[in-house]
């Protein structure tokens, strides 16, 4: 079991939406947590910081403002912090869009930085754990549902998802020529308070707070399984509790969904957003556009078992949440 002790936990992507969340909950515990974020301006930097801040109040968090694909850097982090004996390794350069027009975006942050993260893994003696965030994209054009880990998922149709799928592979060469225990953590849409502002929940809300059109991508044939924050959270860290045995014949390297294992129709989820906000939205359909899936949903049996994974939240009740975060910050 995961216990308070005098190794910390190195979390990276820090001041992102789910780094944040991750943090705030092991802070909240009495875990020494060593945080690493670049603070890029892929989405309003200020809510990274009024995150940071939030953490910052603790006084077992220690937070680096660093790029993790510059490996002097990173070194120099590591070799000041030899107490880390865990990972949470969430930086990324996020969004299936965003990677039709920043590609090598995706290629410095997922490539070179997950591959720096490893590397420094692997050159501590008594590492523990290494955790990583994949993605529900990695299923890519897969028509079966749900999505289950047994299922191949060779056929990527975003370079975003080609890069959480090599993060996949790379791990799996160094659990198994380094037995460095390893888990990569498929996440399905994570949405709530202190979300994403590139993410729909949030670009719905906007929009329809400042009366702008909602665009409707599948012409609102879209379903996708939506896991709200606090189920992802409760996932990671029983990740955290139950790391790959070092002893097993095969590489200690283990994959999970985390999902909600329920598909939903975006026009409901807009449907209830539009509850919430107590005012229309303003929609313009759309067909589907490069890079998506029409469809996910998670099979989380596996999860279950493993990381004692049991998501309880359906959107009726995240989405209240969410909109009552974003009122409160936002002041509407
Ligand atoms: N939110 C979701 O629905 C979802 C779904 C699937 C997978 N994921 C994955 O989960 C992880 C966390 O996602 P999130 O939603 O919190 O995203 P996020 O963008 O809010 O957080 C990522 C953080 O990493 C930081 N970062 C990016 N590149 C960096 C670099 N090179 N060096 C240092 N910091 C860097 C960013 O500044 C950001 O604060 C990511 O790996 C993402 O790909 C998220």
């Amino acid at each position: 079991m995961l216990s308070l002790s005098s190794s910390s936990i190195l979390v990276t992507g820090v001041a992102g939406f789910i780094g944040y969340s991750l943090t705030l909950r092991l802070l909240k515990h009495g875990f020494t947590v060593v945080g690493v974020d670049n603070l890029n301006d892929y989405y309003d930097v200020s809510l990274k910081q009024a995150r940071l801040k939030n953490l910052e109040n603790f006084s077992c968090f220690k937070f680096y403002q660093a790029n993790i694909s510059d490996r002097a850097h990173m070194q120099q982090i590591w070799d000041h912090h030899p107490s880390i004996l865990q990972i949470v390794h969430l930086a990324a350069q996020a969004g299936v869009r965003y990677s039709l027009i920043n590609p090598f975006a995706y290629i410095e942050s997922n490539i070179m930085g997950h591959m720096t993260i490893l590397e420094l893994a692997r050159q501590r003696e008594r590492f523990q754990h290494f955790i990583y965030a994949s993605s529900s994209s990695v299923y890519g054009g897969n028509t079966k549902l749900p999505f289950s880990i047994e299922d191949r998922c060779d056929t990527p149709v975003s370079l975003y998802a080609a890069t959480k799928k090599a993060d996949e592979l790379i791990t799996q060469s160094y659990a198994h020529l380094y037995r460095i225990p390893s888990t990569g953590l498929r996440f399905f849409t994570v949405y709530g308070p202190w979300g994403r502002p590139d993410m729909a929940v949030f670009l719905f809300t906007n929009a329809i707070v400042n009366d702008h059109p909602i665009q409707v991508f599948n012409y609102g044939k879209m379903k996708r399984d939506f896991t709200y924050i606090d189920d992802i959270i409760e996932g990671i860290m029983g990740a955290l509790n139950a790391p790959p045995s070092q002893e097993a014949s095969t590489a200690p390297h283990k994959i999970y969904n985390l999902g909600n294992n329920k598909s939903e129709k975006l026009i409901e989820f807009i449907e209830l957003i539009e509850k919430e906000l107590g005012k229309k939205a303003i929609l313009e359909m759309l067909p589907l556009q490069a890079g998506d899936v029409p469809e996910s949903l998670a099979e989380i049996t596996a999860s279950e078992q493993d990381l004692n994974y049991s998501p309880t939240t359906p959107i009726s009740q995240g989405i209240p949440k969410f909109i009552e975060w974003y009122k409160e910050y936002y002041k509407v």
